[in-house]
């Protein structure tokens, strides 16, 4: 730990001396920043949401208005083992349970845990993304795709040695009826190319693509990749299965997992979402403070546009407005809906430490009003990101999901306001709060 923070603050100084840009690193690990908290609102605006512990992410399904998550359920057991942090401390036998997808209705802001058919755990949670098992019948059933960050198998065997990497993170599949109460396991999905899995872009039940947020797992390497922004080396992976099924929980991977690199060159490559348009790919580079807009196509990911924010970012999503008043088209409030960490800097102390507070900011990205040139577009600076909320961790400790929920202004006295769910990779409850557009 010390030593982390030591790396920290000599790499910092070096960075300072060797990289241009490194006044926007210092801003957007939060170097400068003072916790904040912009409380909106009357206490009917904010709703914690109960029975979700460490919802790392979070998805609305349009065709039902659902949200989907997959949590932790235990609070103390991410402090004790979560690879992408680096705890590696206690990892769970796996005979372990722990872990479960959950579904949320934005209206009553009631959680319910799906039970799980023929899968017995441990579901070690983050990233998450759910599609229509049938496009033809959007509003029947989804596959839902969620990391799960398993430990190595060698790690219980005698032929550990210190090279033995820890953990030996996989995608679950599952399989759910819109309206029922279950989720069916059906399939374990690993390919050497998985390593560091973080968040997922699901195009249908058979094609995917991953992130891995580093390339190195724990180590003098990996502490470079998480401060150095010429540290490169995170990939995202695009990864095809050919059936649906094979055997359930198979530890091996199975012969129909094809994967190749989707997208390399980028620091820190984090979160991912769907965008605008069926195939816009969103990108975070999560140290790097930037939302890519990308295309993914034919196993690619090709990157568009940049916008740069100032703070460090996670799982990005799309808001579309459907209450735009023709009249004045300035009242679209349709943009990229962004969470991040305020103070990322504080990370390496505080993520072993269940009591430590850490706070979180989501971010609203839109079209500058009268900068909708396609000149000022291409150049990233048509674009206007404002904080849509802020917290200094008295209500939420961090953000790494975000998802915004219309409301009709006709219920707010012609107000133009949201539902924000927020939820975050350490926190003790998904909350909901309702945010002026
Ligand atoms: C559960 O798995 C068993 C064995 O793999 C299989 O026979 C059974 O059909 C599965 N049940 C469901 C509901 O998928
Ligand atoms: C899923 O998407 C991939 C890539 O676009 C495509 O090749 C494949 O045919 C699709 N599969 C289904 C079942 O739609
Ligand atoms: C922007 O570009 C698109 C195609 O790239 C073109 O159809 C459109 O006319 C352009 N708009 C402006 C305002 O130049």
């Amino acid at each position: 730990m010390a030593l982390n923070a030591l790396l920290l603050a000599l790499l910092t100084v070096l960075l300072a001396v060797t990289y241009g840009p490194v006044s926007h690193y210092l801003t957007v690990i939060g170097a400068w920043r003072h916790p904040s908290r912009r409380v909106l609102a009357t206490d009917s605006d904010l709703v914690k949401i109960e029975d979700t512990i460490i919802c790392e992410d979070l998805h609305l399904y349009h065709p039902t208005n659902t949200l989907f998550s997959a949590c932790e359920d235990d609070f103390h057991r991410r402090f004790g083992w979560f690879p992408p942090l680096g705890n590696f401390e206690n990892p769970p036998q796996s005979t372990e349970g722990g872990g479960s997808i959950h579904i949320i209705d934005p209206e009553t802001k009631v959680s319910a845990r799906l039970e799980f058919e023929n899968f017995s755990g441990p579901l070690v949670t983050h990233g998450i993304d759910v599609v229509a098992a049938d496009p033809s019948r959007p509003d029947h059933s989804v596959y839902i795709f969620a990391v799960n960050h398993l430990p190595n198998p060698d790690l219980f065997r005698s032929r550990q040695d210190t090279t033995t990497p820890k953990a030996r993170s996989q995608i679950e599949l599952f399989y759910h009826v819109l309206g029922s109460k279950s989720v069916r396991h059906v399939r374990s999905i690993w390919h050497p190319l998985i390593r560091t899995p973080n968040d997922i872009y699901a195009e249908n039940a058979t094609s995917f693509y991953v992130t891995n947020d580093h390339f190195y797992r724990d180590g003098l390497l990996r502490h470079i990749e998480d401060v150095l922004p010429l540290a490169r080396w995170s990939t995202a992976i695009h990864v095809q299965i050919e059936h649906e099924t094979v055997s359930a929980q198979s530890c091996d991977q199975a012969p129909d997992v094809k994967a190749g690199i989707a997208l390399t060159d980028i620091f820190n490559n984090n979160g991912l979402g769907h965008g605008q348009t069926h195939d816009e790919c969103l990108v975070t580079s999560a140290a790097g403070g930037l939302l890519y807009l990308g295309q993914a196509l034919n196993g690619q990911i090709t990157i568009r546009e940049v916008i740069p924010l100032d703070s460090v970012v996670d799982n990005p999503s799309y808001f579309s407005d459907p209450f735009v008043s023709l009249s004045d088209g300035s009242s679209d409030a349709s943009g990229y809906i962004v969470p991040g960490l305020p103070r990322a800097v504080d990370l390496p102390l505080h993520k072993r430490d269940p009591s430590a507070q850490d706070g979180a900011l989501v971010w609203h990205v839109k079209p500058s009003s009268g900068a909708l040139t396609n000149a000022s577009i291409s150049s990233g600076t048509g674009w206007e990101a404002r904080i849509l909320f802020e917290d200094d961790g008295s209500i939420i400790r961090t953000a790494s999901a975000a998802v915004l929920v219309p409301i009709d202004p006709k219920r707010e006295g012609g107000r133009k306001r949201g539902w924000l769910f927020v939820t975050g990779f350490l926190s003790e409850n998904i909350i909901a709060v309702k945010v002026d557009l």
